[in-house]
């Protein structure tokens, strides 16, 4: 199978996120955000790792489209920098983040590369978080301002947005567990930030409707098939509850059928920071969701685990091939969440805003060699075109990432890209995988 299976008008591309590759943290007039005051803190990030150099990206974003140019990648997923255009979260611009997203939007444009565009990837200014950040609800005002200038700034040249990554990643990690930016704990942060992402992930869609009405605008949600470890009920309801939390939650209200609150009663306290006319401002019609699946989860009822009462089994225990983020390889979990999305009546159209792995890359004389990854991609993009074939409405695939870059808490180990980057002279070297992605990219190579 090669490429035309999918379809003339199926959406190609690599993603990637302004944090994990930009660098230039502190240049021309860039504010904090609560990711550079995260891993600038001892102790949060693997070997204290940060993302103040990342891969330059901001200095050698040329080279890079070049390079994208080369391996005839026609769509480009990125995020811009909050902090970089507002520094203080709202009110005073920063002109020279302006200039550097536009020069970086216009070569895009020029090499004939298309800009698909995250509004939040993870990076809230940290002044923002000093006023509470996302469990404050005037981050619904000062979302909406931010996410009104991106598109008066770049909406005439933009025409594909994605308003949050992967919402329930960054409340779950960032406000419950606190092994993400800002490190905060418990219910009390979790579950007013929840509600207020899921308001903004709608205010936003809403804000790039009302000035741009015929830009195409999606946003993106981390799922994993769930199953239960056993076939007994017991594990069968709490997959069931982490299939809610995982894959629901962030979903269904902007689906306009609010949260799964019968499957999570213990997310019921969000019902005390609902106010009025909530339940509406939650829905909006979405041009597509963004699917980003690397795995399957497999759980089994746990009476330890307060409030879920399930834990996952990881692939390690269950002799099951995984990556280097412990993560099972396990093909048809693509297709089983495309598929079970597609159930729902109003659901958008479906496109993989991100689907990749690490595995130990090396650099051998001037080349890296990553086989594991090319099987991987080509594992799950046969699952992908499976589940298109029977009825699941997926428009598009975009492999996570195009280089490798800062991977959040697990610092700059585990390599995601198709291009391999050496963090001691910055050079870029296309992997095996990118030459399999070139190639598959133009009809030659196959699944
Ligand atoms: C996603 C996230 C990306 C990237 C990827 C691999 O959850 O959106 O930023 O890190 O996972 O872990």
């Amino acid at each position: 199978m090669n490429k035309n299976a999918f379809g003339e008008d199926f959406n190609w591309g690599v993603s990637t996120a302004a944090y994990q590759i930009e660098g230039a943290h502190e240049a021309e007039g860039k504010g904090a955000s609560i990711w550079d005051v995260f891993s600038g803190t001892k102790g949060k990030v693997k070997l204290n790792h940060n993302g103040n150099l990342a891969c330059d990206f901001f200095n050698r974003y040329p080279d890079d489209l070049q390079l994208m140019q080369i391996m005839h990648i026609p769509n480009f997923r990125f995020s811009l920098s909050w902090s970089r255009l507002l520094p203080d979260g709202y009110g005073r611009l920063n002109k020279a983040g302006l200039d550097y997203y536009n020069r970086l939007i216009d070569h895009c444009l020029e090499l004939g590369i298309t800009p698909w565009v995250t509004l939040y990837h993870w990076d809230l200014p940290h002044a923002l978080e000093m006023q509470g950040g996302w469990t404050n609800r005037l981050v619904l005002e000062w979302f909406q301002e931010y996410a009104a200038l991106c598109v008066s700034q770049f909406g005439d040249r933009v025409k594909h947005w994605m308003v949050l990554n992967e919402p329930m990643v960054f409340t779950g990690a960032g406000y419950f567990l606190g092994v993400h930016a800002p490190g905060r704990r418990g219910f009390g942060s979790f579950v007013p930030a929840v509600h207020h992402a899921a308001l903004c992930q709608a205010i936003g869609g809403r804000t790039i409707r009302s000035l741009q009405p015929e830009t195409t605008i999606g946003t993106t949600f981390s799922c994993s098939y769930i199953e239960p470890f056993r076939p007994h009920e017991k594990d069968v309801r709490a997959a069931r509850r982490v299939d809610a939390l995982l894959n629901r939650l962030f979903l269904e209200p902007a689906l306009g059928l609010g949260y799964p609150l019968d499957d999570l009663k213990f997310m019921r306290r969000i019902e005390k920071y609902m106010q009025p006319g909530d339940e509406e401002m939650l829905a909006f019609d979405f041009d597509f969701i963004g699917v980003q699946n690397y795995t399957r989860e497999v759980v089994k009822y746990s009476f330890w685990t307060p409030f879920l009462q399930a834990s996952l089994v990881p692939p390690r225990k269950r002799n099951v091939p995984y990556t280097l983020m412990n993560w099972e390889v396990y093909p048809e979990s693509i297709y089983h969440i495309l598929q079970q999305f597609s159930r729902y009546p109003n659901i958008p159209k479906l496109i993989v805003t991100e689907n990749g792995a690490a595995f130990p890359d090396q650099l051998l004389n001037g080349q890296v060699h990553d086989p594991q990854r090319v099987s991987f991609l080509q594992q799950y993009l046969q699952q992908v075109l499976r589940a298109k074939e029977e009825g699941a409405k997926v428009a598009g695939y975009f492999v996570w990432s195009f280089v490798d870059n800062f991977e959040w808490a697990e610092g700059y180990d585990p390599r995601f890209g198709l291009v391999h980057v050496d963090y001691e002279t910055l050079q870029r070297t296309i992997k095996s995988s990118g030459y399999w992605y070139r190639d598959f990219l133009q009809g030659k190579a196959t699944l």
